[in-house]
């Protein structure tokens, strides 16, 4: 039997966007290996996903790889990249038969040629689709983005504001109108900066591989019960 679609638009966010969290805590808890922790993080990738999908969500923006994450040992980098190669190539015909786009936000040519590669080819792939847009965030770090944004606006004239916005790589995306992190960690970790100017934000304990289309919608749902003033009264 084909499983209930989820309310439709239950609030009138356009633009989610999430910190994946806890996926080693997740594993650790569990006396399991991290990488067992990222590969069921992957798994967490495809229910939210979907969910956004069917909650009709303009764009899921998903924080897979920040700028920082290089710190960490090479096994474990080249256990994500593995991941990463995996997911595209097993997920991607679901997703572009479904009308998602795929964006890619960040500083990905830095990766290996052949990830490089499956990526450019995947976002050829589902440039054409009018779907939920869903963009990763590879390689990204804000402080790197706005970095990037002022020196294009810079060539083209004064730097204002709107000329940074409109360089930066989100630029062509709704605003951002809601910021999850899972894991209990309450910070942003260097993403997107600028663009949670006036999002809402919404911090939970669940790890990462725990987290589904119910929780998404839990956080939409707090999300319509928030009073937006943007500095007005
Ligand atoms: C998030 O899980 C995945 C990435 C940052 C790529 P972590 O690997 O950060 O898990 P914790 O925070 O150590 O539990
Ligand atoms: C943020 O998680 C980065 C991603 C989810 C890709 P981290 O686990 O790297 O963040 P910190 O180090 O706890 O701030
Ligand atoms: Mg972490």
């Amino acid at each position: 039997m084909a499983k209930p679609k989820l309310a439709a638009q239950p609030s009138a966010a356009r633009h989610v966007a999430i910190i994946m969290d806890g996926n080693g805590r997740w594993a650790k808890k569990r006396h399991l290996p991290r990488a067992l922790g990222h590969q069921r993080g992957v798994e967490a990738v495809r229910r939210v996903v979907r969910g956004a999908r069917e909650l009709g969500l303009e764009a899921l923006t998903l924080y897979a790889f920040s700028t920082e994450n290089w710190r960490r040992p090479e096994d474990e980098i080249s256990d994500l990249m593995g991941l990463m190669k995996r997911f595209i190539l097993s997920d991607l015909d679901e997703f572009a038969g479904a009308g998602v786009r795929l964006k890619i936000i960040g500083d990905y040519k830095a990766f290996k040629p052949d990830v490089v590669e499956l990526i450019e080819g995947a976002v050829a792939r589902t440039a054409g689709n009018s779907g939920t847009t869903l963009v990763i965030a590879l390689n990204y770090g804000s402080q790197d983005e706005i970095a990037r944004a002022a020196a294009k606006a810079a060539v083209k004239g004064p730097i204002t504001p709107d000329a940074i916005a409109a360089e930066l790589d989100t630029a062509d995306l709704p605003p951002l109108d809601l910021l999850i992190r899972t894991s209990g960690e309450v910070r942003l970790s260097n993403f997107l900066l600028w663009q949670a100017a006036y999002a809402e934000m919404v911090f939970t304990d669940v790890l990462w591989p725990d987290f589904s289309a119910d929780h998404l919608r839990e956080a939409l749902e707090e999300f319509t019960v928030r009073d937006r003033r943007y500095g007005g009264r």
